[in-house]
C-alpha cells in the first residue's frame, strides 16, 4: 500500500470536518490529520498545525498549510466565499482537493476548473459524489442528463405551510441530514439545490439545461445520470456524509465498512416527484444565473449568504431570502469571470443585500 495520506481540513470543527476526522481516525494506516483550520471553536484533538480565524496572519497561514509539501489532500469545508482563496492555492500547488464547499464552484467555477488539473477535485457533496461514481468508466459523450435528487427540505411535504411565517428554528429542522446552519437553511429554501445545479454544471462540464432536479424525500438515491441510450445509473445508500468523504480521501479505493450497508429489503417505496418551481423558485433562479454567466453566479451566491444571515438575525422573512437574491440578480450589471470580477460581484451583492434589508424588513 502507498504511504499515509496527509490531510489538511479547512472547517475541522464543522459537520463535514468532524465526520472527516472520524474517517481519518478509523483508517489510521491510510490517513493522518496534518493540519486543522477552524473559526472560533477549538477541535478536541491535536494536529501538526492548528489555525484559527482570529490568529495573526490567518489567511497567509492557511495558504502555507494547503500548499505545504507534505500535504496530499485538502478538505475544503468552510462554508461560503472565504474558501475560494485557499482552494485556488491548493489547486495551484497540485494538491488533491476534496471539495465540500459548493459555493467555491458557484462563484468562480470557470476559474477553479481552469486551475484544477484532471481529477484534482474530488466532490464531497453527496449528490456530486453520486454522479462522480455513476460516471466512472463512462465517456462524456454518453451522458444525456444529470439528475440531482433533493429531499425537498422541511417544507416540501407540507404545502399548507405559509413560507412567510417560517421561523429560524423551523428552517433548521432538516428531515434527513444533520448539517451546519447555512446549508440547512439553503436546503429549506431549495437554494442548496440551485447551488448544486451550478456545482454539477461546472464539475461535470455540462450545460445547466442538462442538469435536472427531482424531489426524492427518502434521500436514499443520492443522484442519477441518464445516458444517451435511455439507460440511467444511480448511486444509493443511507444518508451519511462519511461515505462521500471517505471516497474523496481514498479514491480510487473504497473504504471497507466506512458506513453500514443499507437494508434495502426494509426500505419499502422510494418516491420521485417533480419540484414545484413556483413555491420554490431558487433552482430556476440559479439556472438563469448560470445561463447569464459572468458575475451572476457569484452574485447569486453572495446575495444568498447575506440574505440567509439576515434571516438568521431575524431581519427578513424566510420567503424574502430568495426574493432578495432575485432582486440582486436583476440589479447586477457587471460581467467577466476573472478573479477580480468575481470578487467585485461578490462585494457588490453583499452591499446590495445589506442596503435592501430595510425594504424587506419583517
Ligand atoms: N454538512 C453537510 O452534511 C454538508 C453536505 C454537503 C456539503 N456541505 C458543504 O460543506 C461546507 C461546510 O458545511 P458544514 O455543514 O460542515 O458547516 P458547519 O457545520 O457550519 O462548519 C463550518 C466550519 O467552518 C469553520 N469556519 C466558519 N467560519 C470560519 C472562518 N471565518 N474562518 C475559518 N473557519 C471558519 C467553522 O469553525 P467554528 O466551528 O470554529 O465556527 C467550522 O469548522 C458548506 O459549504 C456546505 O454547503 C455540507
Amino acid at each position: 500500500m502507498s504511504r499515509r495520506q496527509n490531510i489538511a481540513i479547512l472547517g475541522a470543527t464543522g459537520s463535514v470536518g468532524r465526520q472527516a476526522l472520524d474517517v481519518i481516525d478509523r483508517y489510521p494506516e491510510r490517513f493522518q490529520a496534518f493540519g486543522l483550520v477552524t473559526g472560533t471553536r477549538v477541535p478536541d484533538r491535536e494536529a501538526g498545525y492548528l489555525i484559527r480565524s482570529g490568529d495573526p496572519d490567518f489567511e497567509a497561514r492557511v495558504v502555507e498549510l494547503v500548499t505545504h509539501p507534505e500535504v496530499d489532500i485538502v478538505l475544503v469545508a468552510i462554508p461560503g466565499a472565504r474558501s475560494l482563496g485557499p482552494t485556488l492555492a491548493a489547486l495551484k500547488a497540485h494538491k488533491k482537493v476534496a471539495l465540500a464547499t459548493k459555493e467555491v464552484l458557484v462563484m468562480a467555477g470557470d476559474l477553479v476548473m481552469g486551475t484544477a488539473g484532471a481529477d484534482a477535485i474530488r466532490p464531497v457533496d453527496s449528490e456530486h459524489s453520486a454522479i462522480w461514481q455513476c460516471l466512472w468508466g463512462e465517456s462524456h459523450d454518453s451522458v444525456r442528463r444529470l439528475l440531482l435528487t433533493a429531499s425537498g427540505g422541511p417544507f416540501w411535504a407540507f404545502p399548507e405551510t405559509d413560507l412567510d411565517e417560517v421561523t429560524v428554528e423551523q428552517a433548521l429542522q432538516h428531515p434527513r441530514w444533520s448539517m451546519g446552519p447555512k446549508v440547512t437553511i439553503d436546503s429549506a429554501t431549495l437554494m442548496n439545490k440551485g447551488l448544486e445545479l451550478i456545482e454539477a454544471h461546472q464539475l461535470f462540464r455540462l450545460p445547466v439545461d442538462r442538469v435536472g432536479v427531482v424531489v426524492h424525500p427518502q434521500s436514499v438515491i443520492h443522484s442519477l445520470v441518464e445516458f444517451v441510450d435511455g439507460s440511467a445509473k444511480a448511486q444509493l445508500g443511507n444518508p451519511d456524509m462519511r461515505l462521500p468523504i471517505g471516497l474523496a480521501f481514498a479514491y480510487p479505493d473504497r473504504l471497507p465498512g466506512v458506513v453500514p450497508p443499507t437494508a434495502f429489503e426494509d426500505l419499502g417505496s422510494l418516491e420521485l416527484h417533480p419540484l414545484d418551481d413556483r413555491r420554490f423558485p431558487a433552482v430556476e433562479l440559479a439556472r438563469r444565473a448560470a445561463q447569464t454567466g459572468g458575475g451572476h453566479p457569484a452574485v447569486l451566491n453572495a446575495a444568498n449568504e447575506e440574505a440567509v444571515s439576515a434571516f438568521q438575525a431575524g431581519s427578513i422573512r424566510f420567503s424574502s431570502i430568495v426574493s432578495v437574491v432575485e432582486s440582486a440578480l436583476s440589479a447586477f450589471k457587471g460581467s467577466g469571470t476573472m478573479l477580480e470580477d468575481v470578487l467585485d460581484a461578490d462585494r457588490w451583492a453583499r452591499e446590495y443585500v445589506v442596503s435592501q434589508v430595510g425594504i424587506y424588513k419583517r
